[in-house]
């Protein structure tokens, strides 16, 4: 059934209680889409970009995604394409590593972090005022826009999702194995609600 973007809006609500139901690899598709996609001959996203540096990196922890085994998926910033990483089950250190262990980080049925190159957009904007802080921020800004166009599209197909941004990030990037200048800004975690929306 299709939506309109109003319609998102209005439906869109945090979801911290997940069905045991895979979501389609198609569907987890799209929500990477509404996160990223190119969609200008330039190069241009589905979310701007300050200065179009595009400073954001996606990954995906799947845990029920059907067609995909489970694992940590780097997403090549290009295509899309997923790129697997390590098939280790990392729920459990990814809960301990977030504020309160929350469940719904094993529960979800995929979660997409969005990390972000913090040091890109430091060294461009480093003239600008406040020197040294606004390029971090513009990253902060773009992590946002890219993480409500995920819960929209996660309303549109059907989905649940949650934005857990309390996490330690030093804890976060070694469980994901990541490294300076990339930081974790926000784990996506997303499936079929076990609520009432
Ligand atoms: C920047 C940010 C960080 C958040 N971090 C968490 C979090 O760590 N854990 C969590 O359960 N929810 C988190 N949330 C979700 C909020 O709690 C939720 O958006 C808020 O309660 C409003 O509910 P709604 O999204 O249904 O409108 C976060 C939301 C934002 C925007």
């Amino acid at each position: 059934m299709e939506i309109t973007l109003a319609q998102a809006l209005s439906r869109r609500r945090t979801v911290r209680a997940f069905a045991e139901q895979a979501i389609p690899q198609r569907t987890l598709k799209q929500l990477i889409w509404a996160a990223q996609g190119t969609t200008g001959e330039n190069g241009e996203r589905t979310a701007p970009s300050a200065h179009a540096l595009y400073p954001l990196r996606l990954f995906v922890l799947a845990s029920r995604v059907s067609g995909l085994d489970s694992g940590l998926y780097a997403v090549e910033p290009a295509g899309l394409d997923l790129k697997i990483t390590g098939r280790a089950d990392l729920r459990p250190d990814l809960c301990k590593a977030a504020i309160g262990n929350p469940e719904w980080i094993a529960d979800a049925a995929c979660i997409i972090v969005i990390c972000g190159d913090m040091a890109t957009p430091a060294q461009a904007f480093a003239e600008q005022r406040p020197y040294g802080a606004r390029g971090e921020r513009y990253v902060y800004l773009e992590a946002g826009a890219v993480a409500q166009n995920i819960q929209l599209q996660a309303v549109a197909e059907e989905l649940g999702s949650v934005l857990v941004g309390g996490f330690s990030d030093e804890a976060t990037a070694d469980v994901l194995g990541l490294a300076a200048p990339l930081v974790p800004l926000a784990l996506m975690c997303v499936g079929y609600a076990d609520v009432e929306i």
